[in-house]
């Protein structure tokens, strides 16, 4: 994939260069008033993973055409799900709402009034899919994601809780596209003209955005959580926090594994073993075991000296660096 934005832009080139961006930096936290900072200083101050951001961001920038196989690997799983949680609350809390408030401000509500009740159920009906798909997914598919970075395998597979969902991406995908064309096609034009095509101008965004979430759900979520799950499959499934000291194979290597280059890149970044813990969804006993871990396997002990050492090995980018 060409990678259209880099950690050393400055933040307002990367929203000048597309505005959809404007939304996506709120979901991750990340507020105006970044003045001339770049993606890796704005990121840093926002405690927002720079490489995370900066794949979603190009993914969406791309299109849904890419491999996200090598794209999985930079990104820090608890904080795409963060995002997405933060993106659930976006659409069930400010846009489906906002939208209904300016669909009954747009409507003729003293005439046709069946038409005018038959819309709104429409509209409420197509919100509510979308919000209890997205309860779901939090209640059931973030909890299957946080289990496996506990190093859990859950009984149910991840295929199999998304399987189970009751509102399909195909099914809200459709929703809102239904509702639109129902309000072109036969909704009789007593109401202002400008306020209703505003609205229907909404309703088209929100369908980009919702079919945009899905997709990244569908293929960079979903290649970041078959990797994981293969991961805590080959260590037997057994909690991290059950062992207290290497015992696997991978353990006992002398490469870091995927999840002691992440311990590292946070070490270098200047966060606590508390922060890390907190961000990794793991205990702080974990990390500390990774810090032993990662300490044999580089000989270096001191933060600073493993900071040099991220640098050197490409784990960190040397703007994400706190000095
Ligand atoms: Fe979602
Ligand atoms: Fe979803």
């Amino acid at each position: 994939m060409i990678e259209k934005f880099h950690a050393t832009d400055p933040m307002i080139d990367v929203i000048s260069e597309d505005y959809r961006m404007l939304q996506l930096i709120s979901r991750f936290g990340i507020t105006l008033g970044f003045g001339d900072r770049t993606v890796a200083e704005t990121c840093e101050k926002a405690g927002v993973d720079t490489p995370t951001f900066l794949t979603v961001v190009n993914y969406i920038k791309a299109g849904t055409h890419v491999h996200v196989g090598e794209l999985a690997q930079r990104v820090c799983l608890p904080d795409l799900v963060r995002y997405l949680k933060r993106s659930h609350g976006f659409f069930v809390d400010y846009r489906m709402p906002e939208l209904r408030r300016k669909l009954l401000g747009a409507l003729d509500m003293t005439r046709n009034n069946q038409i005018v009740s038959l819309i709104l159920k429409f509209f409420d009906e197509s919100a509510q899919e979308v919000a209890m798909h997205m309860e779901y997914e939090e209640k059931h598919v973030h909890e299957h994601i946080r289990q496996l970075l506990q190093g859990r395998l859950p009984a149910e597979s991840y295929y199999r809780v998304l399987r189970n969902r009751h509102v399909s991406h195909d099914s809200i995908e459709k929703s809102f596209s239904e509702l639109k064309d129902v309000i072109m096609k036969y909704y009789p034009g007593e109401a202002d003209a400008h306020l209703l095509n505003d609205v229907l101008m909404e309703v088209y965004m929100l369908e980009e955005d919702l079919l945009s979430h899905c997709q990244l759900e569908d293929t960079l979520l979903a290649e970041c959580v078959r990797v994981l799950e293969d991961e805590v499959r080959e260590r037997g499934g057994n909690p991290v926090d059950d062992e207290p000291e290497p015992t696997t194979d991978e353990d006992a290597s002398e490469e870091l594994s995927a999840r002691e280059r992440e311990v590292l890149r946070r070490v270098a970044m200047g966060l606590s073993n508390k922060e890390i813990a907190d961000k990794m969804f793991i205990s702080v006993n974990t990390v500390m075991t990774h810090r032993r871990n990662i300490a044999r396997k580089t000989g270096i002990h001191a933060a600073a000296g493993l900071t040099i050492y991220a640098i050197v090995h490409g784990i960190i980018c040397v703007d994400e660096v706190k000095l």
